[in-house]
């Protein structure tokens, strides 16, 4: 069969990485890819947006089934584009995608059927916002932009005056365009988060192993918030008591929610949860693949990848049980110094050939490109994800730490203190 990847990061080159050891994948495209996909796949200088354009291209060369890693086409119907060319596609409809592409509709979601989540509040006008924070609010609190943002549409406020600076960032200054014109307030949780991806196919729910991720740009959680700088698979916080429950109240309610709606769910719904001392709770939904989450969760997964796509996009997900190794995995994102802010690219890196035909440790690559001399350079914040698997935790996390000294570009930055957690399992 042939595939096609829409997408560019790490997370679609772990995609593209597993789908190529599929016995049933023997071409696969990606639209547009970077340079580590383009080691496994024919990349194809078509973006992300170009619905038709990437349909015409998929009719072209007779594509099986093009699956869409990332959120932003997800939310803008790529997925109804291509059906109605009678299309194959891996990902929810754009009536679907809304979980994700929505927050004030997957607060009421929830709410409507009692899915476990923060309070809220949900403001389209910033004087009625800006009143209920000062009358009502108890702090810290939580704004979020109704839309997507690349993950910074969240804004945790200690006090008021904060408060007030963020309802003016998001609904007057309109720093997310339209996407902060509706912002939901929220309830301030604490506790352990996890991330949990799940195969969905419409009605049944295949959930993945758990993963942790850490968003926060610096050491100690501390800096802005990224789109994430390390995984570590599983969580051991996340145990199988509390998978039970979530399974219950949390992920099957949401699929029967969704097709109870008349917006059935098909392609990955990624829960990202909270683990308060009241129980689990949801923090948001996601529509698609987690990044850096793939980069630990994949390489730990035995089933074949494209099995499970085409079950999900036939509707024959109840007939396939997923397997994980007994294992563990860490992922340590190599990141360009400055990022998330501002920051050089195009340096030279080397060091990788040393993870060829390696069983246990793989390089994913984010924003890398070859530049006009054919050399492998930095072309992103986020540049290579390092992977280590392990027997324990502790050991891919050391794995993976030593691994990243094999790596070398000018302005290497990481985190020192992915799976940190670990320590206090
Ligand atoms: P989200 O994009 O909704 O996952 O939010 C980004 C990050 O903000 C989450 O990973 C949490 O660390 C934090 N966050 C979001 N909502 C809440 C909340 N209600 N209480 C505490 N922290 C939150
Ligand atoms: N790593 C979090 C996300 O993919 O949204």
């Amino acid at each position: 069969m042939k595939v096609l990847i829409v997408g560019s990061g790490g997370r679609e080159h772990a995609i593209a990485w597993k789908l190529a050891q599929s016995p049933l994948v023997d071409k696969l495209y990606c639209a547009p890819g970077n340079a580590g996909i383009a080691q496994i796949a024919e990349c194809v200088p078509i973006g992300p947006m170009e619905f038709d354009r990437l349909a015409a291209f998929a009719k072209e060369k007779a594509v099986d089934l093009t699956v869409v890693g990332m959120d932003d086409p997800l939310v803008g119907g790529i997925v109804d584009v291509f059906e109605a060319e009678g299309l194959a596609v891996f990902g929810p409809r754009k009536n679907a995608a809304i979980l994700e592409g929505s927050k004030a509709f997957s607060k009421d979601l929830m709410k409507k059927y009692g899915i476990p989540t923060a309070g809220y509040e949900t403001f389209t006008s910033a004087e009625d916002a800006l009143a209920y924070l000062r009358t009502q609010a108890k702090f810290p609190t939580v704004l979020k932009a109704d839309g997507l943002a690349l993950g910074k549409g969240v804004l945790i406020c200690e006090d008021l005056l904060q408060a007030e600076a963020g309802i003016a960032e998001l609904m007057q200054e309109r720093r997310f365009g339209a996407a902060g014109d509706t912002v939901v307030i929220e309830e301030f949780m604490t506790g352990r988060e996890v991330s949990v991806l799940s195969f969905v196919d419409g009605k049944t729910i295949r959930v993945m192993t758990s993963a942790q991720d850490h968003k926060r740009a610096k050491d100690g959680d501390q800096g802005l918030n990224t789109g994430g700088m390390g995984t570590f698979s599983p969580s051991p916080f996340f145990t199988p008591e509390i998978e039970a429950w979530c399974q219950a109240h949390i992920f099957e309610p949401t699929v029967a929610a969704m097709a109870a709606e008349g917006r059935p769910f098909q392609g990955i719904i990624f829960f990202g949860l909270m683990l308060t001392a009241d129980g689990p709770r949801v923090l948001e939904y996601n529509a698609r693949f987690g990044d850096p989450e793939t980069q630990v969760v994949l390489p730990r997964m035995e089933n074949d990848l494209m099995e499970v796509f085409l079950a999900c996009v036939n509707g024959t997900l109840d007939q396939v049980e997923l397997k994980f190794a007994d294992n563990a995995a860490v992922c340590v994102v190599l990141a360009s110094d400055g990022y998330p802010e501002h920051y050089e690219k195009g340096l030279p890196i080397t060091g990788l050939e040393s993870f060829e035909g390696d069983p246990s440790h793989f390089v994913f690559h984010a924003g890398t490109k070859r530049n006009e001399a054919g050399e492998l350079v930095t072309n992103g914040g986020r540049v290579l994800g390092v992977t280590a698997l392990g027997a324990t935790l502790r050991e891919a996390r050391s794995e993976a730490y030593a691994a990243t000294e094999r790596v070398h570009f000018a302005n290497k930055y990481m985190r020192h203190d992915i799976g940190k957690a670990i320590d206090e399992a």
